[in-house]
């Protein structure tokens, strides 16, 4: 059993909970993820690492409560306990010096983002932050991210804050001033596909992280297919991180649409 030692609300139906998993927090790096089970009744919900301290054996995750397990796991508080906790899984970020590196967070990819552009600052990057979200009450971890890059630009749609538009506004400006040697995006799958459109014509190297796309997280189910390039890979075992330019984003929206209608199907039933 896995004990949540801190649990805040960060808005949104947007959690973050300190989960104390001491061989998790020993092992974890920058890019990867655990796969949490609830109870013995619950679907598994794979969930990037956003944040580990090896001292204290804790492990810190952020989910959006948008579907029935999220929902239930968001019921949870300080004290309870998770059945289940299993990780770390996936390919970590291949952490290197590269130089001037662009880390961009959009909505709840903030939370993934934030241990990538940590662990490159401590790698001695010249770090450049990018935020957003939609307005400023779903905003996060502004502080955090500030406090682990040179320089942080927030975005947000209704310019509550920052810059009113969207991150890759911010980031075409970046472009015209720095030169870039490497960037990474997370958040929605229409964001990151909008970021590698944005990077292509410069030849800018971008790594994307497909974990939105994920089910189950085990190499199972399948969901997490994605064509990269000529090659048919799973996000889950193969990723989660990928070359932004050579992603076929559409083909992997139309897979994830199709498992939105039986989460909205299992949230109705739940509430009957
Ligand atoms: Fe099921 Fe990757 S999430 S195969």
């Amino acid at each position: 059993m896995y004990k949540i030692t801190e649990k805040k609300n960060l808005g949104n139906q947007i959690i973050q909970i300190d989960v104390h998993a001491p061989s998790i927090a020993s092992k974890a790096l920058a890019g990867q993820f655990i796969i949490v089970r609830q109870d013995e009744f619950a679907e598994r919900i794979p969930l990037t690492i956003a944040d580990y301290n090896r001292e204290k054996g804790t492990i810190t995750l952020v989910f959006q409560a948008v579907g029935f397990s999220t929902q239930a796991l968001m019921t949870l508080s300080e004290g309870n306990t998770i059945l289940d906790v299993v990780g770390p899984l996936g390919m970590p970020t291949e952490i290197e010096q590269y130089g001037t590196v662009v880390c961009i967070g959009g909505g709840v990819g903030i939370a993934p983002v934030y241990p990538i552009a940590k662990a490159l600052k401590a790698a001695g990057n010249r770090v450049i932050a990018i935020i957003g979200a939609r307005n400023e009450e779903l905003l996060f971890l502004e502080k955090e991210m500030a406090s682990v890059s040179d320089v942080c630009y927030i975005a947000t749609d209704d310019g509550s804050v920052g810059v009113k538009g969207f991150v890759t506004d911010l980031l075409q400006e970046v472009i015209q001033k720095e030169s870039i040697d490497h960037l990474w995006a997370i958040g929605p799958m229409v964001m990151m596909k909008a970021v590698s459109e944005t990077t292509r014509p410069f030849n800018i190297k971008t790594t994307v992280s497909l974990n939105p796309i994920m089910v189950d997280g085990t190499g199972m189910c399948g969901g997490c297919r994605v064509q990269i390039g000529t090659d048919t890979k799973f996000a889950c075992v193969d990723g989660p991180e990928f070359d932004g330019h050579l992603v076929d984003f559409d083909l992997a929206m139309r897979r994830a649409a199709v498992y939105k209608e039986d989460e909205k199907k299992a949230v109705e039933q739940h509430e009957c």
